[in-house]
């Protein structure tokens, strides 16, 4: 059976507080977190690679956390926790300052048209959300096929505590929208590395 209901039974799906406080972040040990996981490919590699990690993948379409969830039970990896959420306000509402060592998005949503450029993730107000929580000295990675939205980041992280070292890389992610663009013939991406230098309250 495949229902909503069959899966929030699921321990891989956080459904609710109590299932988010049962993870006790503090005791976690290396938690990593991907933001808009779409369809799990990287999550699920890098949670076979590093078994002793946590890593929460966090996906606001509930469609990919069914099917990344049948994938982590049939992989049968006890590693991964997945949240049907905004990546702002699980930031804002779950975790705490200091408790994140790795964060990654790849190919976050560019919204190239200019009147839904506030739909755009790494605004400032973001950017500073995200350094609290990640721990002093670990690193934020974004990836984008969008010279723009490159571009834009760039332009957002004044004040938000981050060193950023940024270029461009060939594919390597093997997700989803990775192989959409190869088979455009894209092949260049954007790559902008954040580490934090400078812990903001938020
Ligand atoms: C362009 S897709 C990339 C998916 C995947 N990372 C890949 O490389 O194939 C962007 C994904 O981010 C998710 N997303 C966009 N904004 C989000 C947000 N604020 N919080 C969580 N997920 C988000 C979308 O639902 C979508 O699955």
């Amino acid at each position: 059976m495949d229902t909503r209901a069959s899966l929030s039974e699921s321990p891989v799906i956080i459904a609710d507080r109590e299932a988010w406080e049962e993870i006790n972040l503090r005791d976690a040990g290396t938690v990593e977190v991907e933001i808009g996981f779409g369809s799990g490919e990287y999550l699920l590699r890098r949670a076979s690679q590093y078994p002793d990690r946590l890593f929460i993948g966090i996906e606001k379409k509930p469609g990919m956390i069914t099917e990344v969830a049948k994938m982590v039970a049939s992989r049968n990896l006890d590693n991964i926790r997945l949240l049907e959420s905004c990546a702002r306000e699980a930031f804002t509402e779950l975790f705490p300052a200091c408790s994140v060592s790795r964060a990654y998005s790849l190919f976050p949503d560019p919204w190239p048209k200019r009147k839904h450029s506030k739909y755009r993730l790494f605004s400032p107000q973001f950017l500073r959300l995200l350094n609290n929580r990640l721990i002093s000295g670990s690193e934020a990675l974004i990836v984008t096929d969008s010279e723009d939205y490159c571009n834009w980041v760039l332009t957002q992280l004044p004040g938000t505590g981050f060193e950023v070292e940024n270029g461009t890389i060939p594919p390597q992610f093997d997700t989803r929208f990775e192989r959409k663009w190869l088979k455009q013939e894209l092949r260049t991406f954007f790559r902008i590395l954040l580490r934090k230098t400078e812990h903001i309250e938020a």
